[in-house]
Order: C-alpha cells, then sequence, then structure tokens
C-alpha cells in the first residue's frame, strides 16, 4: 500500500469515492455520527472520528494527537526533493516547536494589525468587482472575486510583485488538489511535486534577496525574525513557512467567499438585502457557512499512546481523520444542525480548528470574506445562482465549487 503522504488525508474513504458525493457528505457524516462515531477504516489504514466533542477533544489534546506525521507507525520519509519542506512548518510540529515557529508569524496575522490594511483589501476586491461587473449581468463569484482576490492578498502580505500571482495561484492549487479520473495518480503526483519544485526555487530566491534587503513585507519577517528560543528560521523552515501561507491560505478562502455567495442564494434570497450595509449581521452570516459548508472538512492527527475514545481504543501510532465537517453539522451540539441560520448565536463551530493548531489566518479570512461579500453588495442585487450544474472542488476534504455563476442587478 502506498504512502499516506504527509498530511495522512490522501486516502478518501469509501463513501466519497464518487466526486459528486462531495457536495453533500452530510447524509454519510450523520449516518456515521449514529453508527459509528469513531471507526478504524482498514482501507486507508485510519481512524475516522465524526461528533463534535471527540473532534475538539483531539484537537484539544495535542499531546495524545501530534500533528507530526513522522509518528504514524506507517509514516514513510519523503523521497522526492522539496517533498519534505511543509512537514518543517507549524503545521506539523508540536509544541513547543510549534509555538517557535508560530511566533514568527503571528503579529501579522492579528486582527488589529490587519485592519490598518482593511482600506487596502476594499480596494483590491473593489477593483476585481469593477472588472466582474461590467453591465452584464452575470458573473462567475469563483474566477472573477473569490479565485483571485486572496491570492493577491497573500501575495501583497508577502511581498511578492503582481506580475508572478498567477503563476502562485496555480502552484497552490496543485499542492492542496487532488488527482481527476481523467489525470492518474502518477501523473498528477509528478506534476504536483513539479508545482512543488518550482514554488521552491522562486521562494528560494526571495528569500536570499530579502536576507540581504529586508524591506516592510511578510517575506522579510520571516528571514528575519528571531524565535523565542533566540534562533532564525533555517533555510527550509522559512521556505516551507512561505509554501504553507500559500497553500493553507488560498483555496480555503476561495471556497469561503463562494460557499457563502452559494448558501445566501439558495437559502434566502432576502438576505442579500439584509445583510447590505449591516457588518454584524455579515460577520454572523460568515461564521454560519463556516459552520454550514466548512472549506476544511477534515484534519489529521497521529496517537501518541493507546488511548480509549467513543468506544474504541485507538492504538499509539495510528493515524486518525478528525472531521471537521461532521463535528460542526452535530445535533448534539447545534440546534437545528442542518439550517442554516445566518443569525445562529453562539456558534462555536470548528471550522478552523481548535486548540494548538487553531487557523493562524482566521482573522485574515474572515475580513478577506466581509471584505469580498461587502463589496460585491455594494455593487450587485438580486443575485441569483445561474443554471448550472455545480461541481464540487478537486479535493475530499475541501468543501466548495469549482465555478459559481450568478446573475445579478446591478445597482
Ligand atoms: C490552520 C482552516 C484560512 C493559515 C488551520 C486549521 C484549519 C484551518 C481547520 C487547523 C489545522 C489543524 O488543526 O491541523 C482554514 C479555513 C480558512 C483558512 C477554513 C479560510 C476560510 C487561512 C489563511 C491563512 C491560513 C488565510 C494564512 C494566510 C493557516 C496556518 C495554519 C492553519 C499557518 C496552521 C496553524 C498552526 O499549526 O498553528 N486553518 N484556514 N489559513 N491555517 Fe487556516
Amino acid at each position: 500500500m502506498s504512502s499516506a503522504g504527509p498530511r495522512g488525508l490522501q486516502g478518501v474513504p469509501e463513501a466519497l469515492q464518487d466526486r459528486e458525493s462531495w457536495l453533500d457528505p452530510f447524509d454519510w457524516y450523520r449516518r456515521m455520527r449514529e453508527e459509528a462515531p469513531v471507526r478504524y477504516d482498514p482501507e486507508r489504514r485510519t481512524w475516522d472520528v465524526f461528533r463534535y466533542e471527540d473532534v475538539k477533544r483531539a484537537l484539544d489534546d495535542d499531546e495524545t494527537f501530534s500533528v507530526d506525521p513522522s509518528r504514524a507507525d506507517d509514516f514513510e520519509e519523503p523521497t522526492e526533493p522539496g517533498e519534505g519542506l511543509i512537514l518543517d512548518t507549524m503545521l506539523f510540529e508540536d509544541p513547543p516547536r510549534h509555538d517557535e515557529l508560530r511566533g514568527v508569524v503571528d503579529d501579522w496575522f492579528q486582527p488589529r494589525t490587519l485592519a490598518d490594511r482593511e482600506s487596502h483589501f476594499r480596494a483590491l476586491a473593489g477593483e476585481l468587482l469593477d472588472d466582474a461587473v461590467d453591465g452584464g449581468g452575470e458573473l462567475d463569484v469563483v474566477a472573477d472575486l473569490a479565485y483571485p482576490f486572496p491570492v493577491t492578498v497573500i501575495a501583497e502580505l508577502l511581498g511578492i510583485p503582481p506580475s508572478d500571482r498567477d503563476r502562485f495561484k496555480r502552484w497552490s492549487d496543485t499542492l492542496v488538489a487532488a488527482a481527476s479520473d481523467d489525470e492518474g495518480a502518477e501523473r498528477f503526483t509528478e506534476r504536483q511535486q513539479r508545482s512543488q519544485m518550482e514554488m521552491g526555487q522562486y521562494f528560494l530566491e526571495a528569500i536570499e534577496e530579502r536576507r540581504e534587503n529586508p524591506r516592510d513585507d511578510l517575506l522579510s519577517v520571516i528571514v528575519t525574525e528571531e524565535t523565542d528560543a533566540g534562533e532564525r528560521l533555517s533555510h527550509e523552515e522559512a521556505l516551507g513557512t512561505c509554501m504553507l501561507l500559500l497553500v493553507a491560505g488560498n483555496i480555503t478562502t476561495t471556497n469561503l467567499i463562494a460557499n457563502a455567495v452559494r448558501t445566501f442564494a439558495e437559502e434566502d434570497a432576502d438576505l442579500f438585502e439584509r445583510l447590505r450595509g449591516d457588518d454584524r449581521a455579515l460577520t454572523r452570516a460568515v461564521e454560519e457557512v463556516l459552520r454550514y459548508r466548512s472549506p476544511v472538512q477534515a484534519m489529521s492527527r497521529v496517537a501518541t499512546e493507546d488511548v480509549r475514545m467513543g468506544g474504541e481504543t485507538i492504538a499509539a501510532g495510528d493515524r486518525v481523520v478528525v472531521w471537521l465537517g461532521s463535528a460542526n453539522r452535530d445535533e448534539r451540539r447545534f440546534d437545528d444542525a442542518d439550517a442554516f441560520r445566518p443569525d445562529r448565536s453562539p456558534n462555536q463551530h470548528l471550522g478552523f480548528g481548535h486548540g494548538t493548531h487553531y487557523c493562524l489566518g482566521a482573522p485574515l479570512a474572515r475580513l478577506e470574506a466581509e471584505v469580498a461579500l461587502s463589496e460585491l453588495l455594494d455593487r450587485v442585487e438580486g443575485v441569483r445562482l445561474a443554471e448550472t450544474t455545480l461541481q464540487p472542488t478537486r479535493s475530499a476534504f475541501v468543501y466548495g465549487v469549482e465555478s459559481l455563476p450568478v446573475r445579478y442587478d446591478e445597482r
């Protein structure tokens, strides 16, 4: 059997083999929460955890449930150059190293730091929308807004020139995607590795340059800032951090924005009007999208000791997949869990994870979504989904659609 790969998520469960099911895994989750809330899947050699309390417990207990894939019994060292880079990042390190790595960039992702840039982000979203809302009455929310906006934002934060942004989007997409049926696993892996190499090479040059001439950008912080342990990040760690920020932040935020527009249009046609100009209501509605259609559906862990959960014993060295998308629909935790309630409060969803690895980019993702949606609302009304069959993204673990054509009336 092939290696699970660094993320431990490559194997798709039998119930989700058919790509069509990725847009509606929720019946399967419900069945699993009832019948097998903690279960071992011998095909993927992985435990799956479906209930809110269990998922949260695993995320909170990082001593028993490690993010470090090399602790899995069946871990295989990455063989390709560059493949292991992302393993050297906070996402796959346990404390104390995790905290040192995260501390280097933490400040840049705090709401107060981001607030200084909000008007600039607004201008970027506005530019994209001014091109898209051109009197034609139709736009593709993904291609015209949700796709280019987050990559432009993170590229600007890092200090990447506009001319290189298309390349970034392509690389980061390839790195989180799954193989398509017609391409085949082997060719896909090759393509993924090529992307990783190209991206790595690009960043290496940029890192060298920032070491010589630091500027006011995130890349310079990554190469010059000292950790709490008093050292700078190694070359590999700096490179891995750059790649992580792109991979973790782009597709996810794209899907949050598109999932929001899709959900508002499907569930409640008047919602767009109610949200226009009401920032608090918009904030709550975005939180509910994060719960109802969580962009990240699952994360992976490794048990460091034998542990009892849901009446089963997970053995030390076993891999565990926690299903955030299922936890967020758990009727034990949320009233009317399968209903989209834009004013739900409180709303303690796990869409950004929980505990030590709680999403570093959560404040940025929230801000981007709110900015993108409010700029859209400023320009259009009566947003309706065009009559097309929605195609899910190319990963069973990332919830979203590949494109979202909508019709609108211009304001
Ligand atoms: C971690 C989701 C946007 C950077 C996480 C985790 C989740 C998540 C579930 C936890 C991983 C785990 O527990 O193993 C999301 C969603 C996003 C989003 C749903 C958008 C809607 C972003 C953005 C960035 C980012 C915009 C940065 C530009 C990170 C990083 C981590 C992380 C660096 C690792 C944190 C750590 O290990 O301490 N994200 N994310 N994310 N996210 Fe996000």
